[in-house]
């Protein structure tokens, strides 16, 4: 097994506010960042309490976790959580991704080393080839996987049994996981956009961390900006310590913040530059729309899954762009926003 299929790291072209794993996000500084254990955890208060309830019990009854699934978009936490689940399980985690999994004896190599108990991590686990996905059934089901060998009349089948083990799969598409596979997990829980107080809470905490003197609007004004994302209130932060420690005295407060997130074409509501340019070319180019997502990232040259994955996601929970059957449209914020005067279509 290569080191490659262990680890994952996606480069994102729309910089450092973009919410996906990039590779300075696995510096150790930024590791460091992550909370071990649940109680450290800030925000998705439902989720955690769920999760504290379902590990608690597992470990009274002596039982590995149920299989779990984490969805919602880049950045939110879920391999964080992940993390967390086999430190409070007391279990060994290992960490693959859909994509890394190439064939059927990638995922039999890593299935057949856990010890009872253990965390299978599935990032991208939408991304899994068919044929793997399917050894995955009766591994998530019966804690088993079925081998062939041979071909033709000379064929035999060897079923593997595999300790009982637990398999965590996160995704930012939901919706293109196989029936089959969602069917097989215990638990399926979103992750939302945190709310302005977390992100403040995750921004005061890491700055401790870094040990990034910063005052209580600095720490506001850096939560606001960051897309509800704890990604990138890290990476935001290391930005606005750099400013701070060439252009000030290193402390940290609301214009510095303003200052070196302006430099970085971060709005005040947080708004990238990519995302600027999209909602501009649904009302600039296309009247406000409705328009299909293939149209817009032909004029701005982008792929779809960026797009969806990363620029929609957050436009969408805030309003500024609605979809359609017919498409996407911008919403009167979105004109507000980007200072042009509110379009009313009629139909
Ligand atoms: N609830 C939280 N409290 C504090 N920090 C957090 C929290 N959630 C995430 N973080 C921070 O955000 C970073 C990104 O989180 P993580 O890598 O878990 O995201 P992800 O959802 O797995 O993203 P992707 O979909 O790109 O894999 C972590 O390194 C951690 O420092
Ligand atoms: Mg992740």
């Amino acid at each position: 097994m290569t080191d490659e299929m262990l680890t994952r790291c996606s480069v994102g072209r729309e910089g450092i506010v973009s919410g996906r794993l990039m590779p300075g996000d696995e510096a150790p500084e930024l590791l460091s960042l992550r909370p071990s254990r649940l109680s450290e955890y800030i925000g998705q208060r439902e989720l955690v309490e769920s999760l504290s309830i379902a590990i608690e019990a597992a470990k009274g009854r002596g039982e590995p976790l149920e299989h779990l699934l984490f969805h919602g978009p880049p950045g939110l936490g879920k391999t964080t959580l992940a993390h967390i689940i086999a430190n409070e399980m007391g279990n060994q985690l290992t960490v693959t991704s859909g994509p890394a999994l190439e064939k059927g004896g990638d995922l039999l190599g890593l299935l057949t080393h856990l010890e009872e108990g253990d965390v299978l991590f599935v990032d991208e686990i939408h991304r899994t080839p068919k044929a793997v996905e399917e050894f995955l059934y009766p591994a998530m089901e019966d804690f088993a996987v079925d081998f062939v060998f041979d071909k033709g009349i000379h064929a035999r089948s060897h079923r593997f049994r595999l300790k009982r083990f637990c398999l965590v799969g996160a995704t930012t598409r939901v919706g293109m996981l196989s029936a089959p596979l969602r069917d097989r997990f215990g638990m399926m829980r979103n992750l939302d956009f945190y709310v302005i107080d977390d992100l403040v809470r995750i921004t005061r905490r890491s700055a401790a961390l870094l040990e990034v003197p910063i005052d209580a609007e600095g720490a506001r004004c850096l939560a606001e900006r960051s897309r509800g994302t704890p990604r990138i209130v890290n990476r935001l932060l290391k930005r606005v310590r750099d400013y701070a420690q060439v252009r000030g005295d290193g402390r940290v407060d609301a214009s510095v913040v303003e200052a070196a997130l302006a430099l970085e074409g971060v709005d005040p509501l947080g708004l990238t530059r990519l995302d600027r340019r999209y909602l501009k070319t649904i009302i600039e180019y296309y009247e406000g729309g409705p328009v299909g997502i293939e149209a817009i990232a032909a004029t701005l040259q982008e792929d779809v899954d960026t797009l969806v994955d990363v620029v929609e996601p957050y436009l969408l929970a805030i309003g500024m762009v609605t979809r359609t059957s017919a498409g996407r449209r911008a919403g009167a914020d979105a004109f507000r926003h980007l200072g042009f005067k509110v379009q009313v279509k009629l139909f």
